[in-house]
């Protein structure tokens, strides 16, 4: 029998299994999920019964009490919510305390966390224009109520994100929606939240969750770059970063894990919604890499190994925000739940042997990743001693990029991609 590090022989089958098995069970424990990997559900996520706009729900309501129960049990670390998820549309004061005492109490004896929640502003007939941004100004006041009393519910429950999704905030036709001043109004709407949090001391920060569309034709804020632009608009914009999901970047046909990146530079990446989608197309909600395999590969390298010295690059929760198929029963409820965290951990696992691996250190010393972080000009250069610099330019070999000096790119993105299928 070989030692069981070393690689075998091809056409060893006995070796082959035991390296495998080996290999296999070195990782078993990383892959089994615990609190301190941070992973966080939606209560509408494994709460999804099923209905879209095609058929009615496949699957009964799940209990908050039995979800909490469930969450804990597979290995995750919190629970997030909108308040309606919690409690229906208009109960009454005595039915949602009743809800949010039981909730408080699952928590409590179970330890689960509710790090975020957020308020649903687009589900009622009252919001079918929008909340911040309704044609309709009562409307709007109303959704400000709505959200503040939620804030309240938010410090109560020791959440310190506050996700604002405005997925009713847009419009279908174009002459229907005056946007410079439903931007205007989003803007009025954040500025009012973040001084009532500032006043109350709540320590909560807001993330806004872009979409491009769905359920509106267009909506407001559309992509991790439009909201990031609005944030510096505000009064407080310390205080709102974003809550960026996978899926509604590529429905947009872009990069997330580029968008992503270009959060983090900012300092704004205060929340993520993982899941799958598969290009552009409706809002797919798949589990956690049952998409864009590749890109959600390179997302977790970045959160898990992008940060300084190669550490971790965010530091909150590990959110999932997908929909159990409805072709589903409740044991595929929660096989899908434990799938979104296994593959992020797994993934995880792979990222980890990807940077570990000398030809992935080597190909990426040979496509020069690293000097991108060195700044073009020297230490005090100024414009003046780059005009004089005749190496920058004069004497410059341009000519010497074409049939030559490649970077190699492809060969750094086939390791990437064994990698990632187990290959190395
Ligand atoms: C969607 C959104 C929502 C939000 C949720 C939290 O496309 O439906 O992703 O699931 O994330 O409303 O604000
Ligand atoms: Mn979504
Ligand atoms: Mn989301």
């Amino acid at each position: 029998m070989h030692p069981v590090w070393r690689a075998p022989p091809s056409g060893d089958t006995l070796c082959f299994t035991t390296y495998t098995f080996q290999r296999r069970k070195k990782s078993l424990m990383a892959l089994t999920p615990t609190p301190a990997d941070h992973f966080t559900f939606g209560l509408w996520t494994v709460g999804y019964n099923g209905a879209d706009p095609f058929g009615g729900p496949t699957r009964a309501a799940l209990d908050v009490v039995h979800v909490v129960e469930k969450l804990t049990e597979l290995g995750a670390y919190g629970l997030t919510l909108h308040d309606d998820d919690l409690f229906a549309f208009g109960s009454t004061d005595a039915e949602r305390r009743t809800q949010i005492d039981r909730l408080i109490a699952a928590t409590a004896s179970t330890g689960l966390k509710v790090p975020m929640i957020t308020t649903n502003l687009f589900s009622a007939p009252v919001f079918k224009d929008g909340g911040f941004t309704s044609n309709d100004r009562a409307v709007r006041r109303f959704a400000l109520r709505k959200v503040l009393r939620n804030l309240d519910l938010a410090a109560e429950l020791g959440a310190h994100t506050f996700v604002m999704w405005g997925g009713r905030e847009g419009a279908e036709y174009d002459a229907a929606k005056d946007v410079r001043s439903a931007i205007a109004r989003y803007r009025e709407a954040v500025n009012l939240l973040t001084q009532y949090v500032t006043d109350k001391g709540y320590g909560i920060r807001f993330a806004i969750e872009p979409k491009p569309n769905e359920p509106r034709g267009d909506i407001l804020l559309p992509t991790v770059g439009h909201a990031m632009a609005f944030i510096e608009t505000l009064e407080h914009p310390e205080l709102v970063g974003l809550n960026p999901e996978v899926g509604h970047e590529q429905m947009a046909g872009l990069n997330f894990t580029a968008g992503i990146a270009q959060a983090l530079e900012a300092g704004k990446l205060f929340h993520i919604d993982l899941n799958g989608q598969r290009g552009i197309k409706y809002d797919q909600d798949l589990v956690f890499g049952h998409g864009d395999l590749h890109n959600a590969f390179s997302l977790v390298d970045l959160l898990e190994n992008g940060g300084p010295g190669g550490g971790r690059a965010y530091d909150g929760p590990r959110h999932f925000d997908y929909k159990p198929s409805r072709t589903e029963d409740e044991t595929g409820v929660w096989a899908s739940a434990a799938a979104n965290m296994r593959t992020y951990l797994l993934l995880k696992e792979r990222a980890k042997a990807f940077r570990a691996d000398p030809e992935v250190q080597a190909a990426l010393a040979a496509a020069r990743v690293d000097e991108l972080a060195q700044p073009t000009l020297g230490a005090g250069e100024t414009v003046d001693d780059l005009l004089a610099d005749a190496t920058a330019y004069e004497n410059f070999d341009a000519g010497s990029y074409f049939n030559g000096r490649g970077f190699g790119f492809v060969h750094l993105q086939q390791l990437a991609t064994e990698h990632l299928m187990g290959a190395r």
